[in-house]
């Protein structure tokens, strides 16, 4: 911040604060809760108080959804009666099967994630979602199941609808995981495949108070509807130094084509001041456990993509290290996902939107976790423009 100008402003926040947070709030702790944290040091993260690697590993999704959801994970007959309540929940409403095809052709280019934010505004609107404030707990637990339920069914009828088929209903029988691909495709997955996917989708169920969990709770906050907070979380997660990389992952080992010329493509990019896609990470100085995890999983399905994967992303850590010393760059959960996704048959357009649609049962426990004990979130800023008020000139 350059200090002349902030010393003309009189140095202090709109609402007198001294307080700045540094760029990016890095490091600033802004809420509590109980749903999980990262801890970035050491590589781990949790859901609740289980190491969410451990879940991923072990348990289902529908499982995960109830632990964050509920604070303990189910029982078999809890688990039952669960599968129970989301099945019906998700069908598309009747507006919206008559919405979506003009949604998906409405551009030019269709990108899953824009439609898929178009399409649920439009959906929670239909089903007349109302203001966080306005709803008791266990109505607005309903929304929250209902979304969590019809944002699979969403961005997938989204995807067939754009390539010219029809929707695919949801197969009542079918877990999240494998209904997901079975809506993707019109068959029955492969159940190797699918557990794949389920592990992506449990892995990213949460982490931490990222850029698109703060932007739910930050529009839960104000009091506004449900819809509003996981539409506004989408648009955070759309960016690509967020959840918007793991198909540029993948673009980048097709660009590098083969092993040697990673090396030489990678310092390339760098000196022209690009981000290796898929490394790095705010919170993670170290292995990121997600990708420790995918990188088992693709390893599980084998691959040459995978063993060109594993091939690239030594040549890069070592070339980051040499060019970004100390800053510990290694591979984050979008890296090998993009691995995972493509060997099971998932498009790399719809990898985003895949991610988007395990963590809305993320932001859905972290905005039930905001109304239940809400307050605004209104942070200030420091105004570092010339010195106010200068007398507004007449027009010319
Ligand atoms: N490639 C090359 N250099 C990098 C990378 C990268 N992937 N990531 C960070 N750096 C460098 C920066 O250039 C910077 O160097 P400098 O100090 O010489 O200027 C230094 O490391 C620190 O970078 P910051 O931008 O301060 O780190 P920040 O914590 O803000 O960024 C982020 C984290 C955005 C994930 C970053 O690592 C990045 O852009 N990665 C590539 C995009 C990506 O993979 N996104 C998915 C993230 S995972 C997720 O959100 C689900």
């Amino acid at each position: 911040m350059p200090e002349t100008k902030t010393q003309q402003s009189g140095n202090s926040g709109s609402d007198g604060s001294e307080n700045d947070a540094p760029k990016g709030l890095e490091g600033v702790v802004v809420a509590t809760t109980e749903l999980g944290d990262v801890r970035g040091e050491e590589g781990f993260y949790h859901y609740r108080q289980y190491s969410a690697v451990e879940v991923a590993a072990t348990r289902t999704l529908e499982d995960a959804w109830y632990l964050l959801f509920h604070g303990e994970l189910p029982t078999k007959t809890q688990h039952a009666e669960w599968i129970e309540e989301i099945a019906p929940l998700r069908d598309l409403p009747d507006a919206m099967v008559e919405l979506l095809p003009a949604i998906a052709r409405a551009g030019d280019h269709f990108i899953p994630l824009d439609a898929l934010r178009t399409a649920l505004s439009a959906t929670t609107y239909s089903l007349d979602y109302r203001p966080s404030l306005d709803l008791e707990p266990d109505e607005l637990r309903a929304e929250a199941m209902r979304t969590c339920a019809l944002v699979p069914t969403l961005v997938t009828s989204l995807y067939r609808l754009s390539e010219g088929h029809e929707p695919v209903t949801p197969h009542p029988e079918l877990p999240y995981a494998a209904n997901y691909l079975y809506m993707l495709t019109g068959e029955e997955p492969d159940p190797k495949l699918a557990r794949a996917v389920e592990k992506y989708l449990i892995s990213t169920i949460d982490h931490g108070f990222n850029s698109s969990t703060f932007t739910a709770r930050v529009i839960t906050s104000t009091g506004a509807d449900l819809g509003a907070a996981v539409v506004g979380a989408i648009g955070a997660l759309s960016g690509p130094l967020h959840g918007g990389a793991p198909s540029r992952a993948l673009d980048m080992l097709d660009a590098i084509g083969e092993p040697r010329n990673a090396e030489p493509w990678i310092r390339n990019a760098v000196e022209h001041g690009q981000r290796i896609m898929g490394f790095g990470h705010r919170v993670y100085k170290t292995d990121d456990p997600r990708s420790l995890l995918l990188r088992d999983v693709a390893a599980e399905l084998g691959g040459e993509q995978y063993e060109f994967a594993r091939k690239i992303e030594d040549t890069v850590v070592e070339v980051l290290e040499e060019m970004k010393p100390g800053r510990k760059l290694r591979t984050n959960v979008e890296f090998y996902s993009g691995v995972v996704m493509n060997s099971c048959g998932i498009p790399r357009t719809m990898f985003t939107p895949t991610f988007a649609s395990s963590r809305t049962i993320g932001w859905c426990a972290h905005i039930l976790e905001q109304a239940a004990d809400n307050r605004l979130i209104r942070p200030s800023a420091r105004y570092i423009g010339p010195p106010p008020p200068q007398p507004v000139p007449d027009a010319e």
